[in-house]
């Protein structure tokens, strides 16, 4: 354990349950610092992960969040290794311990997951000697995605608390979701959740989030409209009768767009089904949309993320 006098007491990032409100904003304001530098033409970092070993594994299929973690880890000099694992090759239980075992024994000095089983990540990072960084795991959580999300926020609205959030479409099988409703709520937002019935997720009331079925009401005087990716891939069964339905109740669409703030925040996690949650006159709008801007604050808070979680190791004074 770090020193509970550090302002980031925790040894991984498994999710945002667990972190407390200042804890958050810490890592926001951290990030910040990297967003300036790395818009910077001469992106100059200052190599403090130098010597370092940083293992992303990842069991689950990604393009922006792996690649925002390796250029996080490069800007900061660390060595980056990537391992993407076969989808059938590693399962749960047994053979996840023996994974964590053998990504012990490479003695990495940091380790990224993301697993398809949720839980998975912290099975792992109860079983090895170095901070982990949950990449998503399942329906879990995906920490790293509602920070970058919560500092594209901060960064055009000034801030997050008191603005009013929706986040449409299939909260069931969103990580996205459950990692945003805890960090938006945390740091003051007020958050609607709005899908369809079998979308919606049993156990929402836990949330302090307020919960719609009909899209245009959850979309009136919306400050942020945060649309989720239909999770197919996700889904045993049918859950939607068609997508085309699908979009006509719950894809944003310009008119629907009109519904909220005039000066409304239009924001997607990527990958996108253009056509279906987002049509793309709404994603590509040039001042309404924070979608690239989303991809940008990933870099910066995952350098922050990485930076922090290895102080400790790297004998930052107060972090011992
Ligand atoms: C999300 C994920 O993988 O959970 N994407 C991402 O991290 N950029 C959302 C999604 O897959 O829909």
């Amino acid at each position: 354990m770090t020193s509970p006098s550090t302002p980031f007491p925790h040894r991984h990032l498994l999710g945002i349950a667990g972190l407390a409100p200042h804890e958050i904003r810490y890592l926001l304001d951290e990030a910040e610092h990297w967003v300036a530098l790395n818009r910077a033409a001469s992106r100059k970092h200052d190599g403090r992960l130098e010597g370092l070993t940083q293992i992303n594994a990842f069991f689950e299929n990604s393009t922006r969040t792996l690649l925002s973690f390796e250029i996080a880890g490069k800007r900061l000099g660390a060595d980056v290794i990537n391992m993407h694992a076969a989808q059938s090759s590693v399962k749960k239980g047994e053979t996840l311990i023996d994974t964590a075992v053998t990504l012990n024994a490479m003695r990495a000095d940091v380790i990224v997951i993301r697993h398809q089983s949720s839980g998975a990540v912290r099975l792992i990072a109860d079983r090895v000697d170095c901070p982990v960084l949950n990449a998503g795991d399942g329906r879990h959580e995906h920490p790293t995605q509602a920070l970058l999300d919560a500092l594209t926020i901060r960064t055009r609205k000034g801030s997050v608390e008191g603005q009013i959030v929706t986040i449409c479409g299939d909260v069931l099988h969103s990580r996205v979701a459950r990692s945003n409703m805890l960090c938006l709520t945390a740091l003051g937002a007020q958050v609607r959740v709005v899908a369809p019935p079998t979308l919606m997720p049993a156990e929402i009331e836990r949330y302090r989030v307020a919960p719609f079925h009909d899209f245009n009401a959850a979309l009136r005087d919306a400050d942020v409209i945060m649309m989720l990716r239909l999770q197919n891939e996700r889904m045993d069964g049918a859950f939607i009768p068609s997508s085309r339905e699908y979009h006509a109740l719950y894809g944003l669409t310009p008119e629907r767009l009109a519904l909220a703030k005039p000066d409304a925040l239009v924001m997607h996690p990527g990958p996108m089904n253009r056509g279906v949650e987002i049509l793309s006159s709404v994603a590509d709008h040039p001042e309404k949309s924070a979608i690239t801007e989303q991809v940008e604050m990933g870099v910066a808070m995952r350098m922050a993320c990485l930076d922090v979680l290895t102080r400790r190791s790297r004998g930052v004074a107060g972090w011992a």
